[in-house]
């Protein structure tokens, strides 16, 4: 699969281009700043002794089947904005959560309501959003030795869109399950303020979620 990380230099999106390429897909880095992509491409690479692309968000986008948004909340709407026109046609799995800070251990929900119905509005119905990923630390993911101990809730109202994502994601190393229509992102992406509490109170641990049952 042809994948774009948008804010792929950053803590999660590199981390995600890391396992994604060495499950031996095509990956492309964007970044603002298309020498930043293109140094995080080639050192993430030379990690895996794999290709990895960088460039322009716009550009990673463009070579995309399926195109990831990782950026920080405060730049989640202009970088959706901006990019529009080059998500058409393609599945977006948006990770963002919608945290104000200081106040990172409490829950903010958006004026949209969550930032991937907020994503959803913005696109249109001609890039279908997935919702995932929220409850995954970037340290886990990064270190490619570590057996990650955390379940992945994905939800769209676009049930062929998750059908694509959720292989994807469980590539990561994780169990993802179909949690429903994007209007459960708000529970989603809701938990993670309180994860990231409970990180605080148990002194420095990256906790995860687990769906037992299944
Ligand atoms: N870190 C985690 O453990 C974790 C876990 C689950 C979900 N998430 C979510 O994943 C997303 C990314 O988190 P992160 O920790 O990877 O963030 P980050 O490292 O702070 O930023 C990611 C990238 O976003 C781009 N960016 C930053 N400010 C921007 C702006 N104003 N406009 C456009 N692009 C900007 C930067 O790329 P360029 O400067 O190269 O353009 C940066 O490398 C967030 O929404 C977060 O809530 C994070």
């Amino acid at each position: 699969m042809r994948i774009a990380v948008v804010g792929g230099t950053g803590k999660e999106g590199s981390a995600m281009a890391l396992r994604w390429a060495r499950a031996g897909h095509s990956v492309f880095i964007g970044s603002r700043d298309e020498i930043r992509a293109q140094a995080t491409a080639a050192e993430l690479g030379s990690q895996i002794q794999r290709s990895i692309q960088g460039g322009s968000n716009q550009q990673a986008v463009a070579a995309s089947e399926v195109a990831v948004l990782s950026v920080p909340y405060p730049a989640h709407a202009s970088t959706l904005g901006a990019l529009k026109d080059a998500l058409t046609g393609r599945v977006l799995i948006d990770i963002t959560v919608p945290l104000k800070p200081p106040k990172v251990t409490c829950v903010s929900l958006p004026a949209g309501h969550s930032a991937a119905l907020e994503a959803q509005a913005i696109l249109g119905p001609a890039t279908p959003v997935v919702a995932a990923l929220h409850h995954v630390s970037a340290v886990h993911l990064r270190d490619l030795d570590h057996a990650i101990d955390c379940d992945v809730l994905a939800c769209s109202d676009d049930k062929a869109a998750l059908e694509v994502a959720l292989p994807l994601i469980r590539e990561l190393g994780v169990r993802a399950f179909d949690a429903g229509p994007l209007c459960n992102a708000v529970a989603i992406e809701s938990l993670t303020p309180v994860l990231l509490y409970l990180n605080r109170s148990l002194k420095g641990k990256s906790v995860g979620i687990r769906i037992t049952g299944a």
